[in-house]
């Protein structure tokens, strides 16, 4: 399973990538309005971080406004991946960037049916938001299911990129079902590695080793 970072905190990424764990890095316009920065600078730099797939979403909610922005995107870097909303739009947009070979992931996926779509539209990655489906009572790693169930029975080259991670058990079952990518914010990597019994452990080998004769 791929890693990718959920942020467009430069520090971050770089903090993560000294880890060695990144695989690619998705960014969304909330992410970029956090940093204060400017849209194309941020892109721009977290692509001479990571050399993975760098998602940039387009703003545009026509089919003529994305695949113009799509095409300004991927002039950036070649890495860049173009991250289109899951609307009918969205869907033309993403057939177009398929035929001209631009790499897309659809994003804003609630249903396996949206999922199966975009699969259809040539999408590379589909992002379903687990977490926020989660938050209105819904079973997002559920939906991560049907989309791996579906996808299996056909010759789809879209990879499964799960998304709206919050926790370490999104990861965990991710990883269990064998989805193909999951993003996680910087918070949730860190946790990743933990575990109270390892700090306990480790207390106890380096007291115990000063017992050891010199
Ligand atoms: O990048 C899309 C996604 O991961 C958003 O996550 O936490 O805002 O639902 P969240």
């Amino acid at each position: 399973m791929k890693f990718f970072i959920d942020t467009a905190d430069v520090t971050e990424i770089r903090e993560a990538q000294t880890l060695g764990l990144l695989d690619g890095v998705t960014t969304n316009p909330s992410l970029i309005a956090k940093t204060g920065r400017d849209f194309k600078e941020v892109i721009k730099e977290i692509c001479q971080i990571v050399d993975g797939p760098i998602s940039a979403e387009v703003l545009s909610t026509d089919y003529e406004g994305m695949i113009k922005e799509a095409a300004e995107l991927k002039e950036i870097h070649e890495n860049i991946v173009v991250k289109i909303p899951l609307i009918m739009p969205g869907l033309q947009a993403t057939q177009w960037c398929t035929e001209q070979g631009i790499k897309t992931n659809v994003t804003l996926c609630f249903s396996a049916l949206q999922a199966l779509l975009a699969a259809k539209a040539g999408a590379t990655y589909i992002s379903p938001f687990v977490g926020r489906l989660d938050d209105i009572a819904h079973d997002g790693m559920d939906l991560i299911a049907q989309i791996l169930e579906i996808y299996a029975q056909y010759d789809f080259k879209t990879e499964v990129l799960v998304a709206s991670v919050r926790h370490p058990m999104h990861v965990l079952e991710s990883a269990r079902m064998g989805a193909d990518v999951v993003t996680v914010p910087y918070k949730v990597l860190s946790q990743l590695a933990k575990h109270p019994l390892t700090d306990i452990g480790l207390a106890k080998f380096l007291a115990d080793s000063k017992s050891i004769p010199k």
